[in-house]
């Protein structure tokens, strides 16, 4: 891929985070809860969701939500491998994200017309998806990492650099985090407790998704 083509690719990642602002990461244990737990949330004003290639049902239920949830802007998280990568491009996700940056991965990310956020912790897990093109990473586990001080060491030598810290990030924090200039977005799993899944309360989380966009 051209590095042209790359920065285009950064220009739409950034688009669409810029315009969530906030991202959940969601794990979805029964394909069925799928379609009615992304709309809860887009009613809630989150449409752009992030669905964790963390369970057997994660593929149906991202190409239920795809299918039947126009409104939603659907990422595949979770992407550990490049076939995970392949298999986020083949279900139509507009986006990937990944907790990490393995060598195997970014060669693949590259080679790939599919926006795809890179997980980094470290300086040199930064350098190795910067040189291969990427520019907005996933901070994780942002607070467990160093929270806002470590993003903001980061900050020096990799002004361009823009982040979507995820990892220890709630309705507590997120404000906080969202202030920082290089962050963009922030993702967490607070919006959509399993407990609240499995128990089908689709109007809390509509209104946990409201509360986070305010
Ligand atoms: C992720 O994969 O991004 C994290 O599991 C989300 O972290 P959280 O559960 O602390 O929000």
């Amino acid at each position: 891929m051209t590095s042209q083509a790359s920065a285009s690719r950064d220009d739409i990642l950034l688009a669409l985070l810029k315009a969530a602002r906030v991202v959940p990461v969601i794990t979805i244990e029964r394909t069925e809860d799928a379609v009615p737990l992304a709309r809860a949330l887009v009613a809630g004003g989150v449409r752009t969701l992030e669905i964790t290639l963390r369970t057997a049902a994660a593929v149906g239920a991202a190409e239920a939500i795809i299918a039947q949830v126009p409104e939603a802007v659907v990422g595949i998280g979770t992407v550990l491998t490049p076939l995970d990568l392949a298999r986020a491009k083949a279900l139509g996700a507009r986006f990937a994200l990944s907790p990490g940056a393995t060598p195997e991965l970014l060669n693949a990310a590259a080679e790939t017309d599919l926006p795809f956020v890179p997980g980094i912790a470290t300086a040199s897990e930064l350098m190795a998806a910067l040189v291969r093109g990427f520019g907005v990473y996933k901070f994780f586990p942002a607070q467990q990492a160093g929270g806002i001080p470590a993003l903001r060491a980061l900050g020096g030598p990799f002004p361009q650099a823009r982040f979507c810290p995820t990892g220890g990030v709630g309705e507590a924090n997120a404000a906080e985090w969202l202030a920082e200039p290089n962050v963009v977005a922030v993702g967490g799993s607070w919006l959509c407790p399993a407990a609240d899944i499995r128990a089908g309360n689709w109007d809390k989380i509509t209104t946990l998704a409201r509360r986070a966009m305010q």
